[in-house]
């Protein structure tokens, strides 16, 4: 399918743009899960998000992509903690209805099957967010995703590692593993708003839903979703 585009001039317009997305799913009563990102692209949509403060916003649930496999759960960046800081806290979300994958787990493949189970027992996502990566992985999906995936452990390439480095004081500080939604958990989302601006994003957009559908470029699976808003600035929407 192809995908509805809105453009915006730069990030906190687009932030804005993707936040009206979401409050009209809130207004339409068709928002009950969100599905949240972490990375830098989804940022100004929570900040927009967290003053506009839409009416019903503090009723829903929400779940995490992804999450770091061997990083303490405390650390700054680790995604629970950043779930807490740029989506819980700000949008006035109950935290016993925020889930974030166990990273820390004992039995780290364990607890992302169980936490494919939550999102299915849930009722499902009705509105994802995501971002895209520079190599077109969504979520911690890397090259060689198969668009059958679930969510479990995967193995973080050397240039998500080096990307994710400035997150962290020392390149081998960024953990090796994740635990992440599969393609296929993420295309069961009802509905999916795919954030994305920045100089670096340039030409991703391009491949993911003008190009060939293959697990090389996992992005490129959203063709597949019947439902995606694309909100994107100029530079990153060129080609579309
Ligand atoms: C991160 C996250 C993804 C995110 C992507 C892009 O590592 N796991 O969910 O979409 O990479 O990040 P950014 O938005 O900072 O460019």
């Amino acid at each position: 399918g192809q995908p509805q585009i809105i453009t915006a001039p730069d990030r906190q317009a687009v932030g804005r743009e993707a936040a009206r997305v979401v409050e009209a799913a809130l207004t339409a009563g068709e928002l009950s899960t969100l599905g949240v990102a972490t990375g830098s692209s989804p940022l100004p949509l929570y900040r927009a998000l967290a003053a506009s403060r839409p009416e019903g916003l503090s009723e829903i649930a929400a779940f995490a992509l992804d999450e770091y496999v061997g990083l303490d759960p405390q650390h700054p960046e680790s995604y629970r903690q950043v779930v807490r800081r740029e989506v819980t806290e700000p949008l006035g979300l109950d935290p016993h209805k925020v889930r974030v994958p166990d990273g820390a787990a004992e039995n780290p493949a364990l607890a992302a099957r169980m936490y494919e189970e939550q999102i299915a027992a849930s009722g499902g996502i009705d509105l994802q967010i995501l971002g895209i990566g520079g190599n077109g992985h969504i979520a911690f999906n890397e090259p060689g995703s198969e668009r059958i995936s679930l969510t479990r452990v995967v193995d973080l390439t050397p240039a998500t590692r080096i990307d994710n480095s400035r997150f962290f004081d020392h390149p081998d500080e960024v953990p090796r593993q994740a635990i992440t939604q599969g393609v296929a958990t993420i295309l069961r989302a009802r509905r999916l708003l795919l954030v994305v601006h920045g100089p670096t994003k340039s030409g991703l957009l391009r491949r993911a839903f003008e190009g060939p559908v293959t697990p090389d470029f996992p992005a490129s699976f959203l063709q597949s979703h019947p439902q995606v808003t694309v909100v994107a600035d100029q530079v990153s929407a060129q080609g579309l």
